[in-house]
C-alpha cells in the first residue's frame, strides 16, 4: 500500500505553473529523489509534503490520511535544508535535542533521545562540540541527527549535500544511504546531481518545467531513458540527429547525414524496432562509455580531437562520420590515444537509443 501520495498535485504563482499534476506513490521505506535541472519545481514540491506551502490544487496523503492542510508540525515530517543552519550557541547534542524541547519531550529523554540520533550518524564523540569547531560535513550529519530525532514518518532532504566538497559528499551519499536502509525512514531528497540521485535511490523523478518526464529504478532510468531531455540529464550523451529511411520488418534504418568536416559521407544505420516512417527526423543517444575504441578495428574511422585524462578513464572528442562525439574509455594502466591519432569506433547495437524526436 502507497505510504506517500501525491494526487494532482499543483503548484501556481501567479499564472506561472510551478508544479504541474504530480502524481506519485511512495512506498514505506522507499528512497526517491527528485532529480532536475534548476528551476523544475523540486523544492516547491518538497515544500508541499513539508507543509510550508500551500497547494493550489491536488492532495497529499500520508498513511491513509489527507494532510493535505495540516500545518508543518502536525505533519511530524524530517526536514534537512541546504543550508542546515545550526544554532551556532548550542552544542550538537543541545541542537539535535531542541526539537523535541519543542515537542515538550522531558529533559533527561531529550538528551538520551539526541545521543541516540547522535551516534546514529557517527557523531557520538562530537556531542559537546559547537558548530563552529566541526567541519561542514559533521555539521551536516547533526542537521541530520536533528531531523532524525523526532522519529519522522517520511524524511525530506532538499539538497543536504550540496555545501561538502567532491570527496565528502560521495562518502556522505553512501553513509546516509546505508543509514536510511538502517532505520527504513521513507526518504525524498531533492537534487539536480544526478550522480546522488542514481547512487542514491530506489526510484528517480525527473522533473522538467514543472513535469514528471519520467519515474523509474535508476538503472532502468539511464539504459531506458523516455526522450532525448532524459538520456542528457541523467548521465552523459551524444545526441546524434538522423533521418528514418525505410525498413523492414522488426527493423528501422536510420540515415546520418554527413559532415563536409567529417571523414565519410552518410551512415546507414539498421537498429532492432518498428519500421520507422520514411524521412521522419530522429534522435540518436550512444552513451560515451558504450562504444569501443581500438587502433585496428573493425568500426569506423575516427579522428581524435582531445584526449583528456580523468583517472579511472580517458575522455575523448573525437570526429567521426556520425559528428562530432564523446568517448569515454576505461584506464588499463596503458598509454591513451593523443590529439590527431586515427581510430576505430564501433558498438553494440543495443548501445544505440532511437528517439522519433528532432534533437
Ligand atoms: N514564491 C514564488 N513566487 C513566484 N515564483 C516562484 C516562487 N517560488 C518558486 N518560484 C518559481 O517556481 C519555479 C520552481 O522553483 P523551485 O524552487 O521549486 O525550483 P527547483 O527545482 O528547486 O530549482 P533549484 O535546483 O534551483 O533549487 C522556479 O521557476 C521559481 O522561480
Ligand atoms: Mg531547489
Amino acid at each position: 500500500m502507497s505510504f506517500l501520495t501525491l494526487e494532482s498535485l499543483n503548484k501556481e504563482f501567479g499564472d506561472f505553473t510551478a508544479v504541474r499534476d504530480m502524481n506519485l506513490t511512495i512506498e514505506q521505506g522507499e528512497f526517491i529523489s527528485l532529480l532536475g535541472p534548476s528551476g523544475c519545481g523540486k523544492t516547491t514540491t518538497l515544500q508541499m509534503i513539508a507543509g510550508l506551502l500551500p497547494p493550489t490544487r491536488g492532495k497529499i496523503l500520508l498513511d491513509g490520511k489527507d494532510i493535505t492542510k495540516t500545518p508543518p508540525n502536525k505533519r511530524g515530517l524530517g526536514i534537512v535544508f541546504q543550508s542546515y543552519a545550526l544554532f551556532p550557541h548550542m552544542t550538537a547534542t543541545e541542537n539535535v535535542a531542541f526539537g523535541l524541547e519543542m515537542r515538550g519531550v522531558a529533559k533527561v529523554e531529550r538528551m538520551d533521545r539526541a545521543r541516540v540520533a547522535l551516534d546514529q550518524v557517527k557523531l557520538g564523540q562530537f556531542a559537546h562540540r559547537y558548530p563552529k569547531e566541526m567541519s561542514g560535513g559533521q555539521r551536516q550529519r547533526v542537521a541530520l541527527a536533528r531531523a532524525l530525532v523526532i522519529e519522522p514518518p517520511v524524511l525530506l532532504l532538499d539538497e543536504p549535500l550540496s555545501n561538502l566538497d567532491a570527496k565528502l559528499r560521495e562518502e556522505m551519499r553512501i553513509e546516509l544511504r546505508l543509514l536510511q536502509q538502517d532505520i527504513g525512514v521513507t526518504t525524498i531528497l531533492v537534487t539536480h546531481d544526478q550522480e546522488e540521485a542514481l547512487s542514491m535511490s530506489d526510484r528517480i523523478v525527473v522533473m522538467k518545467d514543472g513535469d514528471m518526464a519520467q519515474i523509474a529504478a535508476p538503472l532502468d532510468l539511464y539504459e531506458r531513458p523516455l526522450n532525448t531531455f532524459v538520456s542528457d540529464f541523467v548521465g552523459k550523451t551524444n545526441l546524434i540527429k538522423a533521418r528514418a529511411a525505410a525498413g523492414s520488418q522488426g527493423q528501422s534504418v536510420v540515415i546520418v547525414d554527413g559532415h563536409a568536416d567529417t571523414l565519410t559521407q552518410n551512415l546507414t544505420l539498421a537498429l532492432p524496432g518498428e519500421a520507422l516512417i520514411e524521412g521522419e527526423s530522429v534522435t540518436l543517444s550512444i552513451r560515451p562509455e558504450k562504444f569501443l575504441m581500438s587502433k585496428e578495428g573493425p568500426g569506423h574511422k575516427v579522428e581524435v580531437q582531445a584526449s583528456i585524462f580523468m583517472g579511472a578513464s580517458w575522455l575523448y572528442r573525437v570526429n567521426s562520420p556520425m559528428g562530432e562525439l564523446f568517448v569515454t574509455q576505461p584506464n588499463t594502466g596503458a598509454a591513451g590515444y593523443a590529439k590527431g591519432d586515427t581510430a576505430y569506433l564501433s558498438w553494440p547495437d543495443d548501445a544505440v537509443m532511437l528517439f522519433s524526436e528532432a534533437a
